[in-house]
């Protein structure tokens, strides 16, 4: 994970690094540090903690470094090694001379370290980035030439990595690159950024060149110079990139988080507009680039993810088998790439990823796409690696989604996967068209549903109060909001750190129930419909062993009121779309219980919005 970011120019590097690294931060916030050249050296500045502590730590050598115009800088997610000064980046080599950022994982660095070691490096970290300091300085050492120094570390090193280094003997000049980790390249007029991600140059230039596999790229304020592993130069393309900074304001909200809920309904919106324009039309989807034929040919669908996406995938399994008629299975990618997966052309592989970067997603996609399935990523970030590898792309387009907890992404996977769905069940012929066009219809007015309860949030907030001081809660549900109850617990365990589990009501009594007394509540996600009776009986099984009842739910029977100690009123919504509404109040009491306890809620502590490494 971790982000890294370089500049070459004439501006003054400090701010561009620090304000680059801010952007960055949904990458990993554990410690953070940048390497600028000056008067021919090569300074180094780390701090633990938030990026501020970075700043601070600067501002004490404010006038040494103020004339710096070239630099790397670095966000950390700790994989090897606690997150302390010293093993923070850049990390630099036993002269001082040659320093690195890296983001990634180097898998062979124990054998290298050795090696190197035997040669005579010092190693002062406990990280696996210092072996790439170590051995592009011995290469440099051969080859007197960064590029080509850089060139043969790459073919020494295994794992993923996106890596920026400079020399302090190569003055003004940045040598890049990447291999299973993104590294984009912003273009400006006589200076030149390198980042593991657009915002973090985006404010100084929207041309970009996505940096491919094994290419190094050498970069000085007057030119671009990129080559293959073998030393061929590459002619790349600038991009124009699509997205405007004015998305990453908090817009008056308190944290990111309140103001991405609050984007939803229009998230829903955004999406349905030109696809989904009246309930009798048909749904248009020309992103999927499967026809009729191969719609009816497929055996199977498998969907991966990780985290919220995977909760959205399972319920996009509930919808998919129940307009589509095709078996659908769910697993979370980190499983899926360590077993043998029976995926062959006619099974369609689904990849669900808001940042359409997560390293287990991407492999699971890469093996599916071997096996010659047709691969179909619904993600956030249309210019990803995931997105890369589609042959069918679902752009969900939420915006930039800053808070590390997941919010409007999670709907706009939801959204997604209705109106994949409906598209396929309507192409296939596969369900009444009557029924169909009902759930089109809802769909439309889906945002006005959720507004309706952004606008009445108190009792949430209220709910949230009252259960704030618990160390526990459990959330069930039967049936299509199983899903909506582990997403539920996630947010809550994400952000607030209380210990939350997601159960189906069934299984209750399978053993979660021995855990049941008056300290633990029970959130029940009962809404109209199959299983609304099933989970009442469940509620009342709770209830009996005295936990503290709450009710999420769109009925009105006044019944509820003996049973439930509390409880959250939401509009009334077919069964079939309720997930789309039930999770708006569980990420607003997850969001007050976490704003309650004083926490962090936008980066909460040992997590990364974009996890690159596996
Ligand atoms: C991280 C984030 C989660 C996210 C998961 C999958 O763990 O903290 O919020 O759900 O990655 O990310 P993706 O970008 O693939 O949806």
């Amino acid at each position: 994970m971790c982000g890294i970011i370089g500049y070459v120019g004439n501006k003054p590097v400090v701010d561009i690094l620090l304000d680059g690294l801010k952007q960055l931060e949904y990458r990993g916030y554990d410690s953070s540090g940048i390497a600028v050249e000056c008067d021919n050296q090569i300074k180094v500045y780390k701090a633990v903690g938030k990026l501020n502590n970075l700043r601070e730590e600067l501002s004490s050598h404010a006038y040494e470094i103020s004339k710096a115009n070239t630099g790397i800088g670095h966000i950390r997610w700790a994989t090897h090694g606690v997150p302390n000064v010293i093993n923070a980046h850049p990390h630099t080599c036993n002269c001082g001379k040659l320093a690195v950022v890296h983001n990634g994982i180097i898998e062979n660095y124990k054998e290298l370290k050795q090696k190197l070691e035997a040669l005579g490096c010092v190693f002062k970290s406990q990280t696996d980035t210092e072996v790439v300091a170590h051995l592009t300085a011995m290469n440099y050492a051969k080859v007197n030439d960064l590029k080509q120094a850089v060139q043969l570390t790459a073919h020494e090193i295994e794992g993923a990595y996106a890596l920026a280094i400079m020399h302090s003997d190569e003055p003004n000049k940045l040598v890049v690159t990447k291999r299973n980790a993104p590294l984009i390249i912003g273009v400006g007029e006589g200076e030149y950024y390198a980042a593991s991600d657009i915002p973090a140059f985006i404010q100084h230039t929207n041309n970009a060149i996505y940096l491919k596999d094994n290419e190094v790229a050498t970069l000085t304020p007057s030119e671009l110079k990129i080559e293959d592993s073998e030393g061929k130069p590459i002619i790349a393309k600038v991009e124009k990139l699509p997205w405007e900074p004015v998305a990453l304001s908090k817009m008056g909200y308190k944290h990111f988080m309140l103001k991405e809920i609050h984007e939803q309904p229009d998230v829903i919106r955004n999406i349905l507009a030109g696809k989904l324009r009246c309930s009798d039309e048909p749904i248009c989807l020309d992103e999927v680039k499967l026809n009729k034929d191969s719609l009816k040919k497929l055996n199977r669908i498998q969907v991966i993810a990780c985290g919220t996406s995977l909760h959205a995938a399972m319920i996009g399994k509930y919808i998919i088998e129940r307009f589509c008629q095709i078996p659908v299975d769910v697993e979370a990618s980190s499983e899926y790439i360590y077993r043998s997966t029976v995926t062959d052309s006619n099974t369609l592989v689904i990849g669900v990823s808001q940042s359409g970067e997560t390293a287990d997603t991407l492999t699971a996609i890469k093996q599916a796409k071997a096996k010659g399935s047709h691969i179909l990523i619904i993600t956030n970030r249309p210019d990803s690696a995931m997105a890369r590898e589609a042959d069918s792309l679902l752009s969900v387009n939420a915006g930039i989604e800053v808070s590390v907890a997941a919010t409007k992404s999670y709907i706009a996977q939801l959204t997604s996967f209705y109106l994949l769905a409906l598209y396929m069940a309507e192409i296939k012929e596969s369900h009444n068209i009557a029924e169909i066009n009902k759930i089109k219809q809802e769909m439309l007015v889906l945002p006005q549903k959720i507004e309706q309860i952004l606008v009445n949030k108190d009792n949430i907030k209220a709910c949230a109060r009252k259960y704030s001081s618990t160390r526990d809660f459990i959330y069930i549900a039967r049936g299509i909001n199983y899903p909506t109850a582990l997403e539920g617990a996630l947010k809550l365990k994400e952000i607030s750190y209380i210990n939350a589990t997601g159960y189906p009501a069934g299984e209750l009594k399978h053993g979660p129930i021995a855990m049941l007394d008056d300290t633990m509540p029970v959130l029940s996600i009962l809404m109209n419909g199959s299983v609304y009776e099933k989970l009442l009986s469940n509620s009342e099984e709770a209830k009996a062993r005295n936990a503290q009842m709450i009710a999420l739910t769109n009925s009105t029977d006044k019944k509820l009121d003996e049973l439930f100690d509390f409880i959250v009123r939401i509009p009334d919504v077919d069964e079939i779309l309720s997930p789309i509404v039930s999770i708006i109040p569980l990420q607003l009491i997850a969001y007050y219980i976490a704003e309650f306890l004083g926490k962090d809620v936008d980066q909460p502590r040992n997590l990364a919005k974009s996890v690159t490494v596996e």
